[in-house]
């Protein structure tokens, strides 16, 4: 049975705009595809392995093809198999709030602990990055404002060039992006801006 995985990096609940446009875009996925499996992962009640001394090390010894010291094989099992979930997958949903300009700190915590070689990636001088995650990929984005590229802000914006560059070292080519954006200003504008994301999320989830 083919399944989707929803990864949530808000923790403000029923409050979220990001999670409300994932909800809305996974009940209009369910419909077209009533068979698929769903899960969800919300990162802020998700265990993570530590990114400690002994998971460095451990990765430092995949890159130099050099053994694990038990205590690193143990630290290294964790980590591959919080990674390896996202295999078992065939399509993932983000839902992505803005904070500072990027994404909450629980989403770059989960990149560093789960963005491991031989896992998620390849590397050599020879090839560079090679990417070994390629699944179709959807993110609803959330933010205060609008970053329009043209806008005054431009360049303030590392929210998506940031999540996108990483989902692209890790193979997923395959992106669809919603922005719900502006959430917060005039109760009419921020409407506008949930409805277009809706309408938007609708036809992604039709087609995904
Ligand atoms: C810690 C924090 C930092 C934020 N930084 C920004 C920001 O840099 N730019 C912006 O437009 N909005 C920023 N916001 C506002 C959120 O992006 C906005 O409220 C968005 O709707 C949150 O997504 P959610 O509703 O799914 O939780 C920030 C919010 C928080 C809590």
């Amino acid at each position: 049975m083919p399944n989707l995985l929803h990864i949530s990096a808000s923790p403000r609940g029923e409050l979220s705009h990001s999670r409300a446009v994932a909800r809305e875009f996974l009940d209009d996925y369910c419909v077209a595809n009533p068979s698929h499996g769903i899960d969800t992962i919300d990162l802020w009640h998700h265990d993570l392995p530590a990114l400690d001394d002994a998971a460095i090390a451990a990765k430092h010894a995949v890159l130099r093809k050099l053994p694990h010291s038990d205590l690193q094989a143990e630290a290294w099992s964790s980590i591959v198999a919080e990674a390896s979930r996202l295999f078992s997958y065939d399509k993932l949903l983000f839902s992505v709030p803005m904070w500072n300009w990027s994404i909450p700190f629980v989403l770059k915590r989960f990149i560093d602990v789960i963005t491991q070689p031989g896992v998620l990636f390849e590397w050599s001088p020879a090839t560079g990055y090679v990417g070994l995650l390629k699944k179709p990929v959807a993110i609803i984005y959330s933010s205060s404002f609008a970053y329009p590229a043209d806008g005054d802000m431009q360049g303030f914006d590392h929210q998506k060039s940031y999540f996108e560059h990483w989902l692209k070292v890790i193979g997923c080519n395959d992106i669809s992006t919603v922005t719900i954006a502006p959430t917060a200003g005039p109760e009419a504008v921020v409407s506008a801006a949930r409805e277009a994301a809706r309408q938007q999320a609708k036809h992604l989830a039709l087609d995904f």
